[in-house]
C-alpha cells in the first residue's frame, strides 16, 4: 500500500510573529509534489497566525499539545476543538520533551489521542527511547509500551501518524543511522499489525525524528518503513525545503 510521504516541522518553543510568517511565506511559494504532505507545528500562540498567512493547500498546521477536555477550568491548556477552530488539523502528542520534562504518562497521552481523534484532529504520536534504555537493550520494550497505551484505547489508526524519535538523537546532531531507524520502524509496523491488524498497520505512516537535516534526509530514502520525518531545528531553517523535496 502506498503511504504518502509526510514531513512535519516541529518548531517547539521557537519563533516570533515575524519569523513564523517568513517560514509560512516560504512554504506558500514552494512547489510541493502531490506525493508529499507537509505539516508545520508552531507554538500554540502562533497557530492562528500561521493559519492566517498560509495559502499553500499542501501544507497543514499542527498544535504541539492538546488537553483531553473540550473546555472548562483547565488553566493553560487547549482543546482539540479550539485547535480546529483556529485553523489547525493536527496535533503532536507524546513528544519526548513532554514525556520527560512535563512528566506526561502513557495513559494520559492515550487519552489525549482519543480526544483529538474524536474531534477530528489528526495525531502525530511520538514514541522513542532514552539513551540509557537503548544501551540496556530496552528500545522495543519502551516503544511498544508507549504504543500499546494507545492501541489499548484506539482501534482506528487512520488519522494517526507515528513518529519514532529516539531521544538520544533529538537536537544532538547525531541522527540514527538509516539501518538502525529502519529496523525499529519495521518492528513497530510488525507490532502494530499484531495489535490493530496487518491491513491498518500497512497504512500507518511511521516517520523518523531526531537530527534530520537537509543533508541527511536523502540517506533514509531506501528505507521501506520510513514514511517521512518529524523535523525540529531544521524546520526553522531554509533547509526545511530540502527535506520536503528529499524523496523525489
Ligand atoms: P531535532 O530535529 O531538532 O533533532 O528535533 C527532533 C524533534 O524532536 C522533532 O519533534
Amino acid at each position: 500500500m502506498a503511504r504518502k510521504f509526510f514531513v512535519g516541522g516541529n518548531f517547539k518553543m521557537n519563533g516570533s510573529k515575524e519569523s513564523i510568517k517568513e517560514i509560512v511565506e516560504a512554504l506558500n511559494t514552494l512547489e510541493i509534489p502531490d506525493s508529499v504532505e507537509v505539516v508545520i507545528s508552531p507554538p500554540a500562540l502562533y497557530v492562528h497566525w500561521a493559519a492566517l498567512h498560509l495559502t499553500n493547500p499542501k501544507v497543514a498546521i499542527a498544535a504541539q499539545n492538546a488537553f483531553p477536555q473540550i473546555s472548562g477550568a483547565y488553566t493553560g491548556e487547549i482543546s482539540a476543538p479550539q485547535i480546529k477552530d483556529v485553523g489547525a488539523e493536527w496535533v503532536i502528542l507524546g513528544h519526548s520533551e513532554r514525556r520527560t520534562i512535563i512528566k506526561e504518562a502513557d495513559d494520559f497521552i492515550a487519552e489525549k489521542t482519543m480526544h483529538a481523534l474524536k474531534h477530528e484532529v489528526g495525531v502525530i504520536l511520538c514514541v522513542g527511547e532514552l539513551l540509557e534504555e537503548r544501551e540496556a537493550g530496552k528500545t522495543l520494550a519502551v516503544v511498544f509500551r508507549q504504543l500499546d497505551a494507545v492501541t489499548d484505547k484506539v482501534s482506528d489508526w487512520s488519522n494517526i501518524v507515528v513518529a519514532y524519535e529516539p531521544v538520544w538523537a533529538i537536537g544532538t546532531g547525531l541522527a540514527a543511522t538509516p539501518e538502525d531507524a529502519e529496523a525499529v520502524h519495521d518492528d513497530i509496523r510488525k507490532h502494530l499489525a499484531e495489535k490493530i491488524g496487518k491491513e491498518q498497520a500497512d497504512g500507518v505512516r511511521i516517520i523518523y525524528g531526531g537530527s534530520v537535516n537537509g543533508a541527511n534526509a536523502k540517506t533514509f530514502n531506501s528505507c521501506p518503513d520510513i514514511d517521512g520525518y518529524l523535523v525540529g531545528g531544521a524546520s526553522l531553517k531554509p533547509e526545511f525545503k530540502d527535506i520536503i523535496l528529499s524523496r523525489q
